[in-house]
């Protein structure tokens, strides 16, 4: 039988407080430097893939955003989202898997396509060919990507879960060659309860 991922990620929003998620940012420093080098207008359509509750949404929304799309597995997860924001104008959220877009696959084309923590969770190859689909049939042309998974010799599991670890040819070999690596660097995260440090690798790609 199928692991049923939507109840694991439910069942997490439900019983662990925000502050204390192994992946929790009070501040997403490197992530919206990112998002400012893409200059993008206010009307450009935000992309947030498996956002979970993170504060990035309610700091994009400051910034003047107006076209903020924000997608989970976990109803639970946007539910806790929605208790958090200041406004929910200008934004709007699908609950539907990634790996098996029903919904998504409706999306219009897409300016900034942004995930941190949620494709290193896809181990498996066809999950990862559903999900850089998806990706390839709705980032416009000229449009942006950031990842930011667990970089090679960080953790193994995250969440309970197995997760990949990336380096950037392992994103090139997903995207193929109509994007371009624009920028990649190292981060080291710091766990909010045991202060155990996990590497990250955040990337900027751009498509032709
Ligand atoms: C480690 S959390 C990261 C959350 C958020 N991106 C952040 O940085 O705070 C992983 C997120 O991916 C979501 N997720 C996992 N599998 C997914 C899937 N197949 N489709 C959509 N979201 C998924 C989980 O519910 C969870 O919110």
């Amino acid at each position: 039988m199928e692991y049923n991922f939507k109840g694991h990620w439910d069942n997490t929003y439900k019983n662990t407080p925000k502050e204390e998620l192994g992946w929790f940012e009070d501040n997403p420093v490197p992530t919206t430097e990112l998002i400012d080098k893409c200059h993008l207008s206010k009307d450009s359509l935000i992309f947030n893939a498996g956002a979970g509750c993170s504060i990035l949404i309610q700091l994009l929304s400051e910034k003047g955003y107006r076209n903020i799309l924000v997608n989970d597995i976990s109803s639970t997860a946007i539910q806790n989202l929605k208790k958090q924001l200041s406004t929910t104008k200008n934004i709007n959220f699908i609950v539907d898997d990634l790996t098996n877009p029903k919904e998504l696959k409706n999306l219009k084309m897409i300016d900034l396509w942004h995930d941190r923590a949620v494709l290193h969770f896809f181990t498996d190859k066809n999950q990862q060919y559903n999900y850089f689909d998806l990706l390839k049939r709705k980032v416009k042309s000229r449009g942006y990507v950031i990842f930011s998974e667990f970089a090679v010799g960080g953790a193994n599991k995250c969440c309970g879960l197995e997760v990949v670890n990336y380096n950037e040819e392992m994103f090139k070999e997903g995207l193929g060659d109509d994007f371009k690596l624009l920028e990649s660097f190292n981060f080291e995260y710091k766990h909010p309860t045991n202060g155990n440090k996990r590497k990250y690798i955040y990337t900027l790609f751009r498509r032709n």
